[in-house]
């Protein structure tokens, strides 16, 4: 009575199982489809305050600070504006143009994104990550690098475009204290895992683009990447609060990018997908195992 159970629980599990192989294969074409679009990628006004907390300059009535105890976000001093200016003309109109409208002095409009309304964070996180000034125009993706411009440089352009046309979203500070990793690993296995896998180490997508690796990348700038959707990543605005966004990014600045196996096998990080196939094909090693084992008995 028992083994013929047995052998029939074996014949189910092993049938039940490989029935789950199509919807593990399914989950890593998840994001791939989204193809590279020509050069203007960041949506304009991309993320509106949508705080209880907003503060507006009296004079221009331009909104110049919002956000909370999540995350608060500062458009860069007007101050920086004259100094902004300059820089700009040094490193970034011969593509941009001097209007950074997209329109080069002796080229071509439309090849170049035009960074009008593109708001503080979006301009902050490309020069910060080294994405710009850009290596190589030809580049099917700009890559991270070593900043070439520091941070109060990097302020300056961005508030110098800011003011061209002054938008969202400001330069955001998020406040880790508070957060909650495991509901920022949820959040992360949600929205983000699909291109970048649950251990965060990126992966390739669709017409030679990548989505990077996100191990050493400050706070701020896993925030900036949130809300402003640099490139081929879709931006998050309505759909995350900054309590969720604070929980992710809390998931990668620490269990990320300071990854400790919480036990079991490491299998060396090889990613949902791969860790899957290779439980799959131990369960099912076993299965196989026992029924022989249980047909043997008869
Ligand atoms: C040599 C030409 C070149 C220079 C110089 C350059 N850029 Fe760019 N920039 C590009 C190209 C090309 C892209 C599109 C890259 C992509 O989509 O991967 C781009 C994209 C951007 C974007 C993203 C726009 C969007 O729609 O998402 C921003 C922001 C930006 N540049 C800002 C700057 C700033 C600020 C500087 C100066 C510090 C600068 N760039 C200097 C060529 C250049
Ligand atoms: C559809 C695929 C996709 C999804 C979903 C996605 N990303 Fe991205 N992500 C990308 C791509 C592509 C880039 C590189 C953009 C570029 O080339 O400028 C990127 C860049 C980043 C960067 C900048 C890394 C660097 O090298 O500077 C961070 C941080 C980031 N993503 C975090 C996230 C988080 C957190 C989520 C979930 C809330 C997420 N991403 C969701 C595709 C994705």
């Amino acid at each position: 009575m028992t083994s013929t159970y047995l052998k029939r629980a074996a014949i189910f599990s092993f049938v039940a199982l490989m029935g789950m192989g199509p919807l593990v294969l399914f989950t890593n074409n998840v994001g791939a489809s989204s193809s590279h679009a020509g050069y203007q990628t960041t949506r304009k006004n991309s993320g509106t305050p949508n705080s209880t907390y907003v503060k507006i300059d009296s004079k221009t009535g331009v909104v110049i600070a919002y956000g909370d105890s999540a995350i608060t976000y500062n458009a860069p001093s007007a101050s920086l504006d004259t100094l902004g200016q300059a820089l700009f003309l040094e490193n970034c109109a011969s593509c941009h143009g001097t209007e950074a409208n997209g329109v080069p002095a002796n080229g071509t409009s439309g090849s170049f994104p035009d960074l009008v309304g593109l708001g503080p964070a979006t301009i902050d996180f490309w020069i910060d990550s080294g994405r710009m000034p850009a290596a190589d125009v030809r580049a099917v993706q700009a890559i991270r690098h070593q900043a070439r411009l520091n941070k109060n440089q990097a302020l300056a352009i961005a508030a110098w475009v800011n003011s061209l046309d002054p938008s969202y979203p400001a330069i955001p500070t998020p406040h880790l204290k508070d957060a909650n990793v495991s509901d920022g690993a949820a959040l992360f296995a949600l929205n983000c895992a699909a291109c970048h896998t649950i251990e965060g180490d990126g992966d390739a997508l669709a017409s030679d683009t990548f989505a990077p690796s996100l191990r050493d990348i400050p706070a701020f700038e896993v925030v900036e990447a949130i809300r402003t959707g640099p490139a081929n990543m879709p931006r998050f605005t309505g759909n995350l609060s900054d309590n969720q966004v604070r929980d992710i990014v809390a998931y990668v600045t620490t269990e990320i990018q300071h990854p400790e196996n919480p036990g079991g096998f490491g299998l060396g990080g090889l990613g949902p997908v791969a860790e899957g196939f290779v439980g799959l094909l131990i369960g099912v090693g076993i299965l196989i195992l026992i029924a022989y084992w249980v047909g043997e008995r008869q």
